[in-house]
């Protein structure tokens, strides 16, 4: 037993998403006990409400997108309509399989679940109910929810958060998405391949504002082609519900009528009464303060992932997760690097990026290298039909700093991009290395000739 009256474990861990899973599984494989608590159902937001089923949604847009185009690959195929209840079934049960390969791997591993809601009690433990379970160590990993604005009500309705929109039981015929980060764009990609007419509103000047301008640049003009209508540098100046849908009004005096609004104006930290600020947790704006070993001010207690401020990525959590385990092992890990944490958009085309975008390049060394290698000078991009470039900064005789990509599947290339910037490859290391051809991969790789001074498939 896990009860104080049993001993304290060495781990107890609130929250089961993606940070508090990973460390309880880690924990659990360096021999250290660990109680788990979850109120609702282990894998948390990423398996449950946002990466594995909104990624369902973009694969059976992507359908919808090769039936549609179909006669321009020399296929005859008619396109029949969308059943969005048997959608949210695959949906679901790509879900469900998740779930239950996560419950027995937690399970094998000897980690005890608690199901139930717990609060911070001390230091050194979390109430569930009448039971107090001890720990050597506490891990807060309560999340993240979907924020809105103030005075913004969300009605689950017609003004609707990521959450809702993941259950919809049918294609909107029109939508307003507020805010273009992550969510924004993603759910504007799905519903515009569903037949959708999509306005995404951004208060910044630029879609997906914190990836490389140039980035954005592409998104902006692929989305325009789609007809995904954009309103940039655009602030929100309230929404009413009709009986058919919503009107959404910028501060511009522009009025836009759609059926449903999505907001999607960033995730906020899971913490209010949760007991952290009675134990004199350090908060700002409600995320827990963390040092870089994602200690808080309370030597007990330390928190991980979308409660502290920083990146909101599952794989984040994952990263994050470990490092505490192993930390609290006694294993002396390297901290997470934040600025080489591979960054994706699952949109159609993908953005992805890995390392510092060309402003934050520029503000720490000064001066840099750039270059873009536009993919219509690559097999694979033209036989799939896809427009983008890859962008890469480097620091002059110096390593890559930065990579940056759009385009259909550019999110598998990420992985390669990563490993150049977080080994602090020089451009003509990579170019030494041979790329497979044809395929989205020799992009990067001509992208690194070019930057080391041999362009290969490049006019000019
Ligand atoms: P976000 O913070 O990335 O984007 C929200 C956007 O809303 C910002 O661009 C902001 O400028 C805009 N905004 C805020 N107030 C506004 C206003 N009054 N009017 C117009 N625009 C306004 O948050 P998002 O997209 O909701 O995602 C939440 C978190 O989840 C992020 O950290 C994101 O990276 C993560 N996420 C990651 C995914 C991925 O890796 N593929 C997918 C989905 C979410």
């Amino acid at each position: 037993m896990a009860d104080s009256a049993a001993g304290p474990v060495d781990l107890v861990i609130l929250g089961g998403g993606s940070g508090g899973y990973a460390a309880a599984l880690r924990a659990a494989e360096l021999d250290l006990s660990v109680v788990l608590i979850e109120k609702d159902k282990l894998g948390g937001t990423c398996l449950h409400r946002g990466c594995i089923p909104t990624k369902a949604l973009l694969h059976s847009a992507e359908i919808v997108d090769n039936i549609k185009e179909s006669e321009s690959f020399g296929i005859r195929s008619t396109f029949d309509g969308i059943d969005m209840t048997k959608v949210n079934s695959y949906k679901d049960s790509v879900i469900a399989g998740l779930f239950k390969g996560l419950t027995s791997l937690i399970k094998s591993r000897g980690i005890e679940v608690v199901e139930g809601f717990g609060r911070l009690a001390s230091p050194t433990s979390v109430a569930v109910g009448d039971r107090i379970i001890s720990g050597r160590h506490v891990l807060l990993a309560t999340g993240s929810y979907s924020k809105s604005l103030p005075g913004l009500d969300i009605d689950h309705n017609k003004v609707i958060t990521s959450d809702d929109a993941l259950t919809l039981d049918h294609v909107p015929a029109s939508a307003v998405v507020l805010g273009a980060g992550a969510i924004g764009c993603e759910f504007a990609s799905v519903w515009r391949s569903y037949g959708a007419e999509v306005t995404i509103v951004e208060a910044l000047p630029h879609l997906v504002p914190l990836e490389d301008e140039s980035s954005s640049k592409l998104l902006e003009r692929a989305f325009r082609k789609r007809g995904i209508a954009q309103h940039l540098g655009a602030r929100f100046a309230g929404v009413k519900t009709t009986d058919d849908g919503v009107t959404v009004s910028l501060e511009s005096g522009t009025t836009i009528e759609a059926e449903l609004l999505l907001v999607a104006v960033g995730r906020g930290p899971v913490s209010a009464g949760l007991g952290y600020e009675e134990i004199g947790i350090a908060t700002d704006r409600g995320y827990v303060l963390v040092d870089r070993f994602l200690r808080t001010n309370v030597p007990t207690v330390s928190a991980l992932g979308d409660l502290r401020p920083g990146l909101q990525l599952a794989h984040v959590g994952f990263a994050e997760g470990i490092f505490v385990a192993e930390q609290l092992a006694g294993l002396n890990p390297v901290p997470v690097d934040y600025d080489n944490v591979p960054r994706v958009t699952y949109s159609h085309p993908e953005v992805a990026s890995v390392g510092l975008t060309t402003a934050a390049a520029r503000e720490r060394f000064g001066d840099i290298r750039t270059v873009t290698y536009n993919l219509a000078g690559n097999g694979k991009s033209q036989i799939l039909k896809t427009a983008g470039a890859v962008t890469l900064i480097a620091v002059p005789d110096g390593p890559v700093v930065g990579v940056h990509m759009v385009g259909d599947r550019v999110g598998e290339l990420i992985t390669e991009a990563q490993l150049i910037t977080n080994w602090e490859a020089f451009p003509a290391e990579v170019a030494q290395l041979i790329h497979p051809h044809p395929t989205l991969s020799e992009a990067l790789g001509e992208a690194h000739l070019a930057l080391a001074g041999k362009p290969l498939h490049v006019h000019g």
